[in-house]
């Protein structure tokens, strides 16, 4: 007897509809992962693009975070340039110079005096913004679902690798993958590991489960998977300690987890790999990979990520490549439905968090 289920359909994959509604249920009216938090130190802005929002996230003066709309109050120019990380005390619009603290409050308004605008009354529109463990999570719904119990159910597995204290941990370096695919071709692809023997040689050279079909090993209680050797391409060495304070089994193992809609964490024992998507549209994803370790290694004179990243960017092309092969296919009038099999549990679960999440379709 087969136990084989569907996945989401053409429709849910290609249509520009079903996008707004993800827009409005999830991406827009839940949290989404936006950004590390160590990114920012204080008087830092940075701006990251939620699904079609440019949203500006500032630490203030005192430390605390902020989220902003990247609009000016005074005729709605853009704010800052995406990109745009300097350290500065303060946000200048470029079209007219009116100026805001990193809190929001409008403090300048060159060639208007108080009678002509109340600065009072103008702040920036500002997002509801937390953090946990260093991940940075806005939410651009006026009256959001309360984050801690969000957190509850759409960041599980951050708080399953809560040992491996991510907030302490510090970002080395970011690399960007841009796949033409559906956000959510690529997190079903994140969830299974049938195609990794295929499509990963020198991933399955060293995670020996993967070369099995599944991602998980059933003789394991604590969802990691062995590594042997290096997280690295063959021939590379990584030289960075382990985490501190892990066991020996969390140093020479892989740990994967997601967070809902939008984050993936990897863990390889030496350093933890955020992914963020950002979706622009239905055909198409940015996908920023930020390297954490911590910072005592980072300040090692010896310290070098790069045999991490270069193993980490070849496994996205990898994946990025198929998930653009999936994209094209589910394009296609002749698809309706594919296939899940026991083996796709992660998928099968993602899918039916996401139909939760998004609601009925007219
Ligand atoms: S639009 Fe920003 S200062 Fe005029
Ligand atoms: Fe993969």
């Amino acid at each position: 007897m087969s136990h084989d289920t569907r996945t989401l359909t053409r429709l849910d994959y290609i249509s520009d509809e079903i996008y707004e509604i993800e827009r409005s249920r999830i991406f827009h009216g839940g949290w989404m992962l936006a950004a590390r938090a160590d990114r920012l130190e204080n008087g830092n802005r940075t701006v990251v693009e939620l699904a079609g929002e440019s949203v500006l996230i500032t630490r203030d003066l005192e430390g605390k975070l902020h989220a902003f709309a990247n609009v000016c109050r005074h005729r709605g120019s853009r704010l800052c340039d995406a990109n745009d990380e300097s350290k500065q005390g303060s946000l200048m619009c470029p079209y007219h110079a009116w100026t805001y603290a990193l809190d929001g409050r409008l403090i300048a308004t060159p060639f208007l005096d108080a009678n002509e605008v109340d600065r009072e009354l103008l702040p920036l529109w500002s997002y509801h913004i937390r953090e946990l463990q260093g991940f940075v999570f806005v939410s651009l719904a006026k009256d959001p679902v309360d984050f801690d119990y969000w957190a509850t159910k759409n960041c599980a597995d951050v708080l399953r690798l809560e040992r491996f204290n991510c907030g302490d941990l510090r970002v080395a370096a970011t690399t960007t993958c841009e796949i033409a695919a559906n956000w959510k071709i690529v997190i079903e692809n994140y969830q299974e590991c049938l195609h990794c023997a295929r499509v990963h040689p020198e991933l399955t050279a060293v995670v020996p489960t993967y070369r099995t079909g599944s991602v998980f090993d059933h003789t394991r209680t604590d969802g990691g998977v062995a590594i042997t050797g290096d997280f690295t391409m063959p021939g590379e060495v990584d030289t960075s300690p382990p985490l501190p304070g892990i066991s020996h089994l969390d140093a020479t193992s892989y740990y994967g987890g997601t967070i809902f809609p939008n984050g993936f964490i990897d863990v390889s024992g030496t350093c933890v790999i955020i992914s963020t998507l950002f979706p622009k549209g239905p055909h198409h994803t940015t996908m920023t990979m930020e390297y954490l370790f911590a910072p005592e290694t980072i300040a090692s004179p010896n310290f070098d990520p790069s045999p991490t990243i270069q193993f980490n960017d070849l496994i996205a092309e990898q994946d990025a490549a198929v998930c653009e092969r999936v994209h094209q296919g589910v394009t296609s009038r002749a698809f309706e439905q594919g296939v899940l099999t026991p083996k796709d549990s992660l998928v099968i679960e993602f899918t039916q968090h996401y139909l939760a999440a998004r609601g009925a379709v007219a």
